[in-house]
């Protein structure tokens, strides 16, 4: 029997094209597009959620299977609808990227109960509010799943007027663990990974608070306190994401693989050791 092929048949290095993934605030610039960009190389299809749909809409065309769906992950009931959206449109899908994530550049002593809660509403509380809807449709149709939590170095060890961020990174890491524990006797993995400074231009904003410039400041950063000396770009937080959500990491979970360039493994930082 002739079998005519309409298009040449890809072969991917890691192939993820069984896999239907929610990226959570999938449509920025930073880390979010990084895991598209990887999940989309290795053949996922992929549920671009964001607040606003017009920027779910303009990430959706940079890949090739990636559907928008909006969702305010502070808000149960949008999840709960955006859930549904999903099952209706795409069936069950079995991957989760809980990317979304806000900052807090604050003294401890002059945060509002309202910025603070507005922090932990996203990345904390809407962490657990998405994962809690995926395992739900994991369940109901028992299959199989993969959570990839997105902390940072943060949940290792922090900085002046963090607190904020830092503790709601840490809190990201237990709930990644207990996840793990409680979820793992019905195959659904739990891992996170913990960013150092990915280079976006966004960055430089808020490194003008504290350095005139920016730039300058990177470049220090990366020679004194990275054991690495380049920039962590974001398809490398995305390629450690999608190695998790593989089936190359199936005896992994529980745990949070740092992508720091070495920063957090550093007893001494460079530029101190070559003062002595
Ligand atoms: N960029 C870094 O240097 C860095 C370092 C360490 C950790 N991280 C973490 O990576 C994740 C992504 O951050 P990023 O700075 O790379 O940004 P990003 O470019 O991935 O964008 C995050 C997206 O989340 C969306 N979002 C925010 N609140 C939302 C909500 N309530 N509902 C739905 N979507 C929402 C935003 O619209 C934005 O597009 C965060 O969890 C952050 O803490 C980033």
């Amino acid at each position: 029997m002739l079998i005519f092929l309409t298009q040449p048949i890809k072969t991917y290095i890691v192939d993820l094209s069984h896999l239907k993934v929610l990226v959570t605030g999938g449509g920025g610039i930073g880390v979010g597009a990084g895991v598209c960009q990887a999940l989309d190389e290795f053949g996922a299809t992929l549920l671009i959620n964001e607040k606003e749909l017009t920027k779910a809409e303009k990430a959706a065309h940079r890949y090739r299977k990636a559907f928008p769906i909006q969702a305010d992950i502070t808000k149960a009931s949008e999840i709960e609808k955006m859930f549904e959206e999903i099952e209706s449109r795409f069936g069950a899908i079995n991957g989760l990227v809980n990317n979304a994530g806000v900052g807090l550049v604050k003294a401890v002593h002059e945060i509002e109960e309202e910025e603070f809660e507005a922090l932990y509403s996203v990345n904390v509380k809407g962490m657990w509010r998405v994962s809690k809807f995926f395992v739900r449709q994991l369940l109901k149709h028992k299959i199989k799943g993969n959570i990839v939590n997105v902390s940072s170095v943060h949940g290792f060890a922090s900085q002046p007027n963090y607190s904020t961020y830092a503790s709601s990174k840490s809190a990201v890491e237990g709930l990644t663990r207990a996840l793990a524990y409680e979820l793992g006797a019905h195959g659904i993995r739990v891992n996170a990974i913990g960013p150092g400074m990915v280079h976006a231009e966004q960055n430089y904003d808020l490194i003008k608070e504290w350095a005139p410039d920016p730039q300058k400041w990177v470049e220090e950063f990366i020679e004194n306190q990275q054991t690495l000396h380049h920039y962590i770009e974001p398809v490398d937080c995305g390629y450690t994401a999608a190695f998790l959500l593989s089936n190359y990491s199936r005896s992994i979970t529980g745990q949070t693989i740092y992508v720091d360039a070495g920063k957090t493994i550093m007893l001494f930082n460079q530029d101190y050791i070559n003062q002595k």
